[in-house]
């Protein structure tokens, strides 16, 4: 007998069933590719079929066996940016094209075709210095930089491209007839029919894959291809093993495992001395990426050309990548800088959505708050015990047997008055809205959705039904623009009932789930907007969920105010939307530990607005745990304590006294901090710069950060080295930059770059590094949220160079609403320090927004003298002595009490 949905709700909070999810031996696109099934021979680029035209440069290129022609595409594109496109010529039917990632159509720059002989094409942009040399037999492109080779594509001769076919009926009904043991081999390929466990795929397309070979030369580091319980810093694949993105929902995943998760960004970053580069490849169906680092000086055989030679080689990282179908479509990003590369790939996909200011406080969730009384009494408890939060969250168990957009009217009789209640608290609510809808004719969105055909179909033609949370449910299928209009039309006030204007919203089991599906998802074989098989697009439903929701969220405020939205699935893009989140871990220590791989890779290919739930998903953490975390979690850019339905309740306050003024103390640091926080957000909107640095991205002519990742940068001035292990009392804190110094933010002490320090922790300790040089503006007291602090006063936390210099900058607006974009209503500020003179300027003339907030305390770090006066001077002239505290043995200067506008011009000159 099938379980019922209750006992699958009890077996989803057990241990991952891992036989469940397919390995890469079970994959049959896999199979097929390594074995080079479709392969015969070689490709040959016919040179003489060259057309060098506006936007890209075309020729083909034909497999020397079968001789079906194959179309590349070559496109520059402004800012340094290639891109190579292969199709089948002639498909018999088209193939799928990623959609609307691409934030627009790329600016390509013209190519130029300069020199190359008979069997060669070379192309340059004209600014650049990099060319793209295209030899014709073998088929293979070189990336050349001043006469070196950055990178090769199928100079390991792994073009891959399953033409498609017409469906061999007549073999199929003989060889059905036939014993099924005969025919394990083709069974094996899985061509027209793939079996995995009880489910069979028929894929009416049949073998559709492709695959394609990149080779990094003198790169040995790579990152990127999130998602993965994995470290930042990619492994090698060894042999049957690959990186998977396909999304799909692990319950209580497992850590060090390349298997694909939630989410897929398939983008890597590769990075060596001198050089950043990132590979692209937009393709949502599944991906296999293989990583094979060879180090420097072995011997390398080419297996191209008709005699295999042998030569000596550097060090290079060969990358092959492999779908299950699609084009080859893949954008390389040339750097040469860290920062180059961030701005390259989001000048394609975009930039980090500016969150509203309340997003980057602290968030209360639990699967679930039981009740209207449960919301206010776990809502007073945090004024109760001086903690300061701003989002209140609701599971599913709110909504009417899991019908989304509804409230259960037993627990939640009266939404508005509790919305209301937080309301008055400057507070926010985040519900739940999944993918899937209960299928009963009586629940109104069902019965809409039903009746404009906007529910994923099956491969029959009727509406695809698959379990989940409300029992059998319909998928609403967010491929199609109409049924993202409508949805996003769900969110307007008058249509959510008991919505209001403080609600937002989390969109979870969007890979989407689908409970006793193949793999706990739905079948690749089902069928979307346009007749499109699930399988093209599997790894971007999740956007596009989050994607109409976000766009609902601004609809229902006539377009004033920005959204929030958290989403489990994602793709490359996502970070348009809003935040996101690394599912159902558990409450263990490694789970801590690698919430920081996790996020930084999240961070360099796109997503800066994500965390992981605090205290672990699944089980209980230990108070000792449960203070760690919320440490760590203070320093990561969305910071959401979240627990399972079954695990005890554990409220900041429930551990007794200590360890609530532990977690008090770690989430006020994180209110301390949001000027700073809400800067970077700024930043990485405008410029594209993650907030959560790896320290490669700031130290990238530093071997010694290329494999660090048990501390980061938040932005370029902090150091964040949480504390992942239990009973620690020292930690080993790693300082880069030979050139740096760092300054303790507990006990001020200033500490040499390059080199690594034994730092004492007690459980009070997150060990931060403020980095000499730098800035960071904060606000000096703390309130219930951060709507109470909107006029609270600011400090500035100068920590000077070894040169004896500083500069940071404050961006802020209103904090919620489009104004900052439409009408420049904002403020972006700028402090210098340099030669005893901090000033405060404009740092972009475009913005003005009224602000009466004043700097009240400036604290510098690293002065090695007592200064004899302290004066400030404003604009109008008046210069003022200000009363100063030096202490010699921490070498730093404390002005209180001061009342200096945060939006005017002024200067206090250290004499
Ligand atoms: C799975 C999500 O990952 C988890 O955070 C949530 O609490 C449950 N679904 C129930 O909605």
């Amino acid at each position: 007998m099938e379980p019922s949905v209750e006992e699958e709700i009890s077996v989803e909070d057990e241990a991952v069933d891992e036989s469940i999810f397919k390995d890469c031996s079970k994959i049959a696109f896999y199979r097929r590719q390594k074995q080079q099934l479709f392969k015969k021979s070689t490709y040959q680029a016919l040179l003489d079929s060259v057309t060098i035209g506006k936007d890209s440069t075309r020729f083909r290129i034909i497999n020397e066996a079968t001789k079906v022609p194959l179309l590349a595409e070559v496109f520059g594109i402004e800012g340094n940016i290639f891109r190579l496109k292969i199709n089948e010529e002639t498909p018999l039917k088209p193939r799928y094209e990623v959609p609307d990632v691409l934030t627009s159509k790329p600016n390509t720059v013209r190519l130029i075709s300069c020199s190359g002989d008979a069997g060669s094409l070379v192309l340059a942009d004209g600014k650049g210095d990099l060319k793209c040399h295209i030899t014709a037999n073998p088929f293979k492109v070189d990336l050349v930089s001043e006469q070196e080779v950055v990178i090769s594509i199928n100079s390991l001769g792994q073009l891959y491209f399953e033409h498609l076919q017409i469906p061999p009926l007549k073999q199929r009904a003989t060889r059905e007839k036939e014993d099924a043991s005969v025919n394990t081999s083709q069974e094996n390929l899985g061509l027209w029919e793939e079996k995995f466990r009880k489910f069979v795929d028929v894929k009416v397309n049949g073998p559709a894959s492709i695959g394609l070979d990149f080779s990094l030369h003198g790169f040995e580091h790579l990152y990127g291809i999130p998602q993965h319980a994995e470290s930042h810093q990619l492994k090698n694949t060894g042999d049957g093993d690959a990186y998977r993105l396909y999304n799909l929902d692990v319950y209580g995943y497992k850590i060090h495992n390349k298997m694909g998760i939630y989410g897929s960004i398939p983008y890597l970053l590769a990075h060596k001395l001198g050089r950043t580069f990132g590979i692209f490849w937009l393709n949502s169906s599944e991906t296999l990426v293989e990583i094979n680092t060879e180090p420097a000086g072995k011997d390398t055989v080419t297996q191209m050309g008709p005699v295999a030679a042998k030569q000596k080689d550097s060090s290079r990282t060969n990358v092959r990548w492999m779908s299950e179908s699609g084009i080859i479509d893949v954008f390389l990003l040339t750097g040469p800088t860290p920062s180059d590369v961030f701005k390259q790939y989001s000048s394609l996909t975009g930039t980090q959505a500016m969150p509203p200011l309340f997003s980057l406080g602290y968030h209360q969730c639990r699967w679930n708050y039981e009740d209207e009384q449960d919301v206010k009494a776990v809502d007073a408890g945090f004024d109760k015990h001086d903690i300061p939060y701003d989002v209140m969250w609701l599971d599913i168990e709110h909504t009417e047997g899991k019908r989304y957009f509804t409230w259960d009217k037993k627990r939640f009789p009266n939404p508005k008055k509790m919305q209301a209640l937080l309301q008055n608290k400057k507070r926010k609510l985040v519900v739940i809205s999944d993918p899937h809808i209960k299928i009963d004719p009586d629940y109104s969105v069902y019965a809409k959705a039903k009746e404009q055909g906007f529910f994923v179909k099956n491969h029959e033609g009727g509406d695809f039904e698959g379990i989940c949370w409300p029992g059998l449910s319909s998928y609403l299928d967010f491929t199609n623009p109409k049924v993202r209009e409508w949805y996003s039309g769900l969110f307007t006030f008058s249509v959510y009932q008991g919505s209001t204007d403080i609600l937002y919203i989390w969109n979870d089991m969007n890979e989407p789930s689908v409970f006793r599906g193949p793999e706990q998802t739905m079948p690749k074989n089902a069928i979307h907007h346009g007749n499109w098989e699930h399988r093209e697009l599997h790894n971007i439903y999740g956007f596009y969920q989050q994607k109409a929701t976000a766009e609902g969220l601004i609809q229902r405020s006539q377009g004033k105010e920005r959204p929030f939205v958290l989403t489990r699935s994602f793709f490359a893009g996502s970070q348009n939307y809003g935040a996101v989140w690394t599912g159902d871990n558990k409450a263990d220590w490694s789970y801590l530990k690698i919430s920081i791989p996790m996020l930084l890779t999240l961070s360099i290919t796109g997503i800066s607005f994500s965390g992981s739930d605090v205290g672990g998903f699944v089980g209980n953490p230990s108070p000792e745990l449960l203070v760690r975390w919320y440490q760590a979690g203070a320093y990561q850019p969305f910071f959401r304590g979240h627990a399972s339905i079954n695990t005890k309740r554990r409220e900041p306050w429930l551990f007794g006294e200590q360890h609530t003024r532990l977690i008090r103390e770690a989430i006020r640091q994180r209110y301390a901090l949001l000027p700073y926080w809400y800067s970077l957000f700024y930043r990485a909107h405008v410029a594209s710069e993650p907030i959560m640095r790896p320290l490669w991205v700031e130290f990238p002519d530093e071997l010694e950060t290329f494999g660090v990742e048990d501390e980061y940068m938040l932005g370029s001035a902090l150091l964040v080295h949480p504390v992942t292990e239990p009973k620690v009392t020292l930690v080993d804190v790693f300082l880069p930059g030979s050139s740096e110094v760092w300054y303790d933010s507990k006990t001020f002490a200033p500490w040499e770059g390059a080199c690594t320090v034994k730092i004492p922790v007690g459980l009070d300790t997150t060990p931060v590094f403020q980095r000499g040089g730098s800035i960071v503006p904060v606000k000096t007291t703390v309130g219930k949220s951060t709507g109470w602090m909107a006029d609270a006063l600011y400090g500035l936390r100068v920590a000077l160079s070894t040169k004896g210099s500083a500069v940071g900058e404050l961006y802020l607006d209103d904090g919620h609403s489009f104004q900052y974009l439409h009408q420049k209503q904002f403020l972006h500020r700028k402090f210098c320090f340099c030669s005893g003179v901090l000033s405060n300027s404009c740092a972009d003339e475009r913005g003005h927004y009224p602000s009466e907030c004043v700097v009240e305390q400036i604290f510098v770090l690293g002065l090695k003298q007592q200064p004899s006066s302290v004066t400030t001077h404003s604009p109008d002239g008046k210069d003022q002595p200000v009363a100063f505290t030096y202490c010699a043995t921490t070498a730093t200067l404390s002005l209180e009490k001061l009342s200096l506008n945060i939006g005017t011009d002024w200067e206090v000159h250290v004499k």
